[in-house]
C-alpha cells in the first residue's frame, strides 16, 4: 500500500496533485468526464476585487513545446466568485485553494478578507504576487524582496487558513524572495509562474499575442522550474509546491525529487483535464518500485553528483 497523503501547513490534502490557477476555472465547472477526487486540490483562477475583462485577443498562441497567454487576469470579480460560485463548493469532492491577485497591497487585503468572512469551504489562499502594484509604478510585487515581505505579512494577519505565495521565475534570483514570504509567515512556496516571452506572427509582422510580451507555460518551462524549485529548495524550510510544464507521472517525480511536496497541473489540462487519475496511478506505481510507502521519502532525495 503506498500512501500518497500529503501534508502542507496544519492541512492534510488526499494527494500532492492540485491543479494550477488559470487552467481549471473556479473549480466547480470542470467537465463531466474529470474525476475530481483524485485531484489533490483545485487552485482556482485568480480573483480580484472587481470584475476583469483581461486583455484583447489575441491573448493565447500555442509556441514549441507550450503557449504563451496574456490573459490580463479575465474573472469574474470577488462578490460573483462569493455569490455564485463559493456556494457550488459544498459538493465538491476535493478542497479549493482560492488565487488571489491585486494591484496595490489594499486590494489583496480587502480580497482575502471578504473571503475571511464570507465562506468556511475554502482550505486557504494562493497568492498571485506576478501582478504590477499601481502604487510602485507597476513594478510586480514579486520581484522586489520587501514588498513580497510587507504583503506576506498583511495577509498573514488576517487569516489562519494555508497561505501559499506564488512565485515569479522573472527574478535574478528567486530564493530571496522565497525566504523573505517564509519569514513573513507563508505556510507555503509554489513556484513558478509562467515565464516572460514573445511570438512573432511573420506574415502580418506583428506579436503573436497582443500585449507584444506574454507567459510561457508548459513542458518548454519544465527545466526552468525544476531548478528553481531546488534552488528554493536549498534555503527554506516550508513546503514548495513545484509548477511548471508538468504533464505525466515522471515530472511529478522529478519535481518531488528536486525537493517539492506537492505539485500543480496547468497547461496540461488543456490537452487532458482528466489526466489525474493516471498520473497517480504511475506515481503510485514508481513508488512501490522504489520500495516506497509514503511518496514523500521522495522529496528532496535527488542524490547530486560529488
Ligand atoms: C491560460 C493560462 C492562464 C493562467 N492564469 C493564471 C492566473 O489567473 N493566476 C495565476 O497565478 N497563474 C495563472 N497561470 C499560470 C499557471 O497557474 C502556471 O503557474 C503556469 O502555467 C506554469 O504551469 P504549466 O506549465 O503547468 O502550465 C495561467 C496559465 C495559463 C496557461
Amino acid at each position: 500500500m503506498t500512501d500518497l497523503k500529503c501534508k502542507i501547513g496544519s492541512v492534510e490534502f488526499n494527494n500532492p496533485l492540485f491543479t494550477a490557477s488559470g487552467t481549471f476555472g473556479y473549480g466547480h465547472d470542470y467537465p463531466d468526464m474529470v474525476d475530481v477526487s483524485k485531484i489533490g486540490a483545485i487552485v482556482t483562477k485568480s480573483i480580484t476585487l472587481e470584475q476583469r475583462k483581461g486583455n484583447p485577443p489575441p491573448r493565447i498562441v500555442e509556441t514549441p513545446c507550450g503557449m504563451l497567454n496574456s490573459i490580463g487576469l479575465a474573472n469574474i470579480g470577488l462578490n460573483n466568485f462569493i455569490n455564485d460560485v463559493i456556494p457550488k463548493y459544498d459538493s465538491l469532492s476535493t478542497k479549493i485553494i482560492v488565487n488571489i491577485a491585486g494591484s496595490t497591497i489594499d486590494e489583496y487585503i480587502k480580497v482575502l478578507s471578504e473571503l475571511e468572512s464570507s465562506s468556511t469551504d475554502i482550505t486557504g489562499y494562493e497568492i498571485n504576487i506576478s501582478c504590477p502594484n499601481v502604487d510602485r509604478g507597476g513594478m510586480e510585487f514579486g520581484v522586489d524582496e520587501k514588498l513580497s515581505f510587507e504583503l506576506t505579512t498583511e495577509l498573514r494577519k488576517l487569516s489562519q487558513k494555508l497561505l501559499i505565495i506564488k512565485l515569479s521565475p522573472n527574478i535574478t534570483d528567486i530564493t530571496k524572495i522565497a525566504l523573505a514570504v517564509e519569514r513573513a509567515g507563508a505556510d507555503a512556496v509554489s513556484a513558478i509562474n509562467t515565464v516572460v516571452g514573445m511570438q512573432i506572427d511573420t506574415n502580418i509582422k506583428k506579436p503573436a499575442i497582443h500585449q507584444t510580451y506574454a507567459g510561457l507555460s508548459g513542458p518548454a518551462i519544465r527545466p526552468i522550474a525544476l531548478a528553481m524549485v531546488h534552488k528554493i529548495a536549498q534555503v527554506v524550510h516550508i513546503p514548495i509546491i513545484g509548477i511548471g510544464g508538468i504533464s505525466n507521472a515522471q515530472d511529478v517525480i522529478q519535481f518531488l525529487l528536486a525537493g517539492a511536496t506537492a505539485v500543480q497541473i496547468g497547461t496540461a489540462n488543456f490537452n487532458n483535464p482528466n489526466l489525474y487519475k493516471d498520473v497517480e496511478h504511475n506515481l503510485i506505481k514508481y513508488c512501490k518500485q522504489q520500495s516506497v510507502t509514503h511518496y514523500s521519502k521522495l522529496i528532496g532525495a535527488v542524490e547530486l553528483y560529488v
